[in-house]
């Protein structure tokens, strides 16, 4: 939420108090060098131990809210048949209005079952835009994805509402040359995170649900981020402008045949599932969740995890929660434009995006300016955030690099946990990096896994050793405790 104070500034507020702190420190450059080495500048690979502000993700990092803690002692431990499990399918059929619900350990698990189930060697999946494990998935199951993302959504600075919106022009002539036979479903992904967590409009879900159903193709929904994608029609959209979140959500649904969602995001849980109304899908999908995930009842979860997850399901329908880190994320985005600092506008939902190739234009996509940054930020901050960018896509078949549309680094917000004087220290210390860009040299692997290389992939300096120099500049301005 937010308060316009008595000058007319309009400031991001806590609809919350914090009951429960978790202590963190702030270690020296030297060790956060050190520490970088260990991790073969690759934050994925950090010890928190190590990191003052984790903005890695805000997935299973959000704040659960009092109500969520005390739900998981309710939980009711059983193979099969849990109560915990039909509290989860009513919060579903209330808030989303599906009947099925099949439960899985976490988002990707939802993947995995929707492409056994769906996907067939030589389909191709189209979707606004991939996300890592969303195409992981297709890929392994022998298919591709095609995405239809609009002209200027990889445009960094912008003031187009919504980036996720599916080109329809690309998206009928991709039916045409792929043949709906091969297209086994259309997914949106509710605030497209790998172009900084940009939403579609409510006119183009319907648009894209109308030509889905002329050729037969159903609509899958990918809603991680369904609350921050509602807020954002609600805010940006006039049509809804005096909608709750509740009914945007159900405006949302009436276009979807099969929902999937990583429960760490939204509903601030460590789970995820697969809800439809549709017989056919669940018949088909529910045969896999044994076999990877567990009972129909549990799907891999923890009960404690499902009680929670009910509780969040419905929490994430008040405006106070669905605007939580969107508003903070809008003023983190907000300062960083005022010191003329490339972050991605319009501020999206789950994190503050930074140009990478804008913050360092000397380094080349080759050299992995997202992760170059995504280091630098560690070293002058300690603030660890995440490459999304070309480390974050694996080799062509031939084994060369696929340059990324979009080298982001990206500063994660989870719900709930940072406040305005971390984003105040964050923005400063950026400050600092900015004006020592020259400094940041590439990164190059050294240890390269085949898949999803970004999590374990082990990186160093090109060529001259820039992160010490950049210590040592950092400490000569700030001393050796800072
Ligand atoms: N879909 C989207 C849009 C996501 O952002 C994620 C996860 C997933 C699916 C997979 O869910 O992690 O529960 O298996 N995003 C996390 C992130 C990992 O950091 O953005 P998961």
């Amino acid at each position: 939420m937010n308060v316009t104070l008595s000058n007319g500034k309009v400031l991001p507020i806590e609809m919350h108090k914090i009951k429960i702190v978790q202590k963190t420190t702030l270690p020296p450059a030297s060790r956060r060098l050190q520490a970088m080495e260990e991790a073969g500048y690759n934050t994925f690979l950090l010890r928190t131990k190590d990191v003052f502000l984790d903005m890695l993700t805000d997935s299973g990092t959000n704040a659960m809210s009092d109500n969520q803690l005390a739900a998981m002692m309710q939980a009711d431990d059983a193979y099969a048949g849990s109560e915990s499990f039909f509290k989860l399918a009513d919060a579903v059929k209330d808030v989303l209005g599906f009947r099925f619900v099949i439960p899985a350990h976490q988002g990707r698990a939802a993947e995995h079952l929707l492409a056994k189930a769906l996907v067939k060697p030589g389909d191709v999946v189209l979707m606004n835009y991939h996300f890592t494990t969303s195409k992981a998935h297709i890929d392994l199951a022998g298919g591709r994805v095609q995405e239809l993302f609009g002209k200027d959504a990889l445009e960094t600075a912008s003031s187009n509402p919504f980036k996720g919106n599916i080109d329809l022009d690309r998206m009928e002539a991709t039916i045409r040359e792929v043949g709906v036979e091969h297209i086994p479903y259309v997914r949106m992904e509710a605030t497209t995170n790998l172009i900084g967590g940009q939403p579609f409009s409510m006119q183009n879900l319907r648009a894209v649900k109308a030509k889905a159903d002329a050729h037969g193709i159903p609509l899958v929904f990918d809603g991680s981020l369904i609350s921050e994608q509602a807020y954002f029609i609600q805010q940006r959209d006039p049509e809804f402008a005096h909608a709750s979140i509740q009914q945007v959500i159900t405006e949302m649904m009436k276009n979807v045949d099969i929902f999937y969602m990583s429960g760490r995001k939204s509903t601030a849980v460590r789970g995820g599932l697969i809800a439809t109304n549709s017989q056919k899908f669940y018949d088909l999908i529910l045969p896999f969740l044994p076999v990877y995930e567990g009972f129909a009842t549990y799907g891999g979860m923890s009960t404690k995890e499902v009680e929670a997850m009910a509780v969040g399901m419905r929490e994430m329908t008040e405006q106070s929660v669905a605007s939580s880190a969107a508003d903070f994320i809008k003023y983190f985005v907000d300062r960083l434009v005022e010191e003329g600092l490339p972050a991605v506008t319009p501020a999206g939902g789950l994190a503050c995006h930074i140009d990478a190739q804008k913050f360092l234009p000397h380094l080349p996509q080759s050299v992995y300016p997202a992760g170059a940054l995504a280091a630098a930020v560690y070293l002058t901050s300690g603030v660890r955030g995440m490459e999304r960018g070309t480390i974050s896509t694996d080799r062509d078949a031939q084994g060369n690099d696929t340059l990324a549309d979009v080298e982001l680094l990206r500063l994660a917000f989870p719900r709930r946990l940072y406040t305005l004087s971390h984003i105040e220290y964050t923005v400063d210390r950026l400050k600092w990096l900015f004006a020592h860009r020259e400094m940041v040299g590439g990164l190059k692997f050294i240890q390269e896994p085949q898949v999803l290389r970004f999590f374990f992939g082990r990186l160093g300096p090109v060529e001259r050793d820039w992160g010490k120099e950049l210590t040592t500049a950092f400490q000569k301005d700030f001393g050796m405790d800072c």
